[in-house]
């Protein structure tokens, strides 16, 4: 397989979804990793192949005393450098390889194998200044290439195909786009239909979503998207984040911030119902948006164009000309 878009920088995890000392297996452009966290936040990736007899490192276990993972065949253990541990000591080279991660803050970002082409985007930790962290919502490896995955997310005519169901959009008009080299941004609003009571019952969360909403969206491309409205809550941040995992499977997750004016929000229990139901709401998004993915056919040259596909052009155009 050609590697995708090597030398991007790739956001593979955030740190609450690796969990204490426990094996997180990943996958990106064709390799399996595994990466771990001890107990005081450090963090540690290789190779998920054992340098003895191949055996995925992630199916081990972690020892909290060295930080080291334990190959799950013959038990041999390794250290975060690849170092083979015995009695508790690293000996001699590196035989498992490392994988290089850059660690900012709760993101774990790495570029695989290849030389670094781009920097790490600072988007996020920008833009979430004020901001709570709320949790990770819509993880899923996408049964679909990375460049149909991303595209959906630079479409601006799918609201209210994808969307219908549930978010009753009906259309959303572009006020706004503004692109300068891998960086862009949209403003746009959504205009929503009724809710029935049932889709209310099933996702209370739509009660906060008014008729109208006027969105922003902020891209760095290759890897993040974010969604940012406001809402009778206050405003919330979603970033989508997206990285190949083989020419065929992109995985996603979403990472959501938010920061509440309304008052409810000081009550613990309630804050809770209503984020857990935010969380909800946008992993349906999520799976709106690639199960439509999944399904299509393969591309061929479109008979017909709709207006704002300059928006797409855009990121057809960065990813060809990588
Ligand atoms: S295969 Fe890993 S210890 Fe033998
Ligand atoms: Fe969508």
């Amino acid at each position: 397989m050609n590697a995708i878009l090597p030398g991007a920088p790739w956001l593979v995890a955030h740190r609450s979804m690796l969990g204490i000392n426990k094996p997180y297996k990943i996958t990106l452009n064709n390799c399996d990793y595994v990466i771990w966290q001890n107990s005081q936040g450090k963090i540690f990736a290789l190779e998920n192949v054992c340098p003895h007899m191949q055996a995925p490192l992630s199916n081990g276990w972690i020892c909290q005393t060295h930080s080291s993972i334990t190959c799950p065949f013959h038990a041999l253990e390794f250290n975060g450098e690849g170092k083979l541990v015995k009695d508790g000591e690293p000996k001699g080279e590196a035989i498992a390889n490392a994988l290089d991660l850059i660690v900012q803050d709760d993101l774990i970002w790495t570029y695989g194998i290849f030389e670094p082409r781009l920097p790490i985007p600072n988007l996020i930790s920008e833009r979430t200044k004020g901001f709570n962290f709320v949790d990770i919502t819509g993880s899923k490896s996408i049964q679909a290439s990375f460049f149909n995955s991303i595209r959906i997310n630079y479409d601006f005519n799918h609201q209210n195909g994808v969307h219908h169901d549930i978010f009753r959009i009906r259309d959303n008009p572009v006020q706004s786009f503004d692109s300068d080299g891998y960086y862009a941004k949209v403003i746009q609003t959504f205009l929503r239909e009724n809710n029935t009571l049932n889709e209310i019952l099933q996702n209370p969360s739509l009660l906060n979503l008014p008729k109208q909403i006027v969105n922003e969206l902020e891209y760095s491309f290759p890897c993040i998207t974010l969604f940012k409205a406001k809402i009778s809550l206050g405003e919330i941040l979603q970033f989508f984040i997206l990285y190949p995992e083989t020419e065929n499977k992109t995985r996603t997750f979403v990472i959501l911030y938010g920061n509440w004016c309304n008052p409810m929000m000081k009550i613990p229990g309630l804050r809770f119902l209503i984020e857990r139901s935010l969380l909800k709401a946008t992993a349906k998004v999520v799976e709106q948006d690639y199960t439509t993915v999944e399904s299509l056919y393969p591309q061929q040259e479109p008979k017909i164009r709709l207006p704002r596909e300059e928006i797409m052009f855009y990121v057809q155009k960065l990813y060809h000309e990588w």
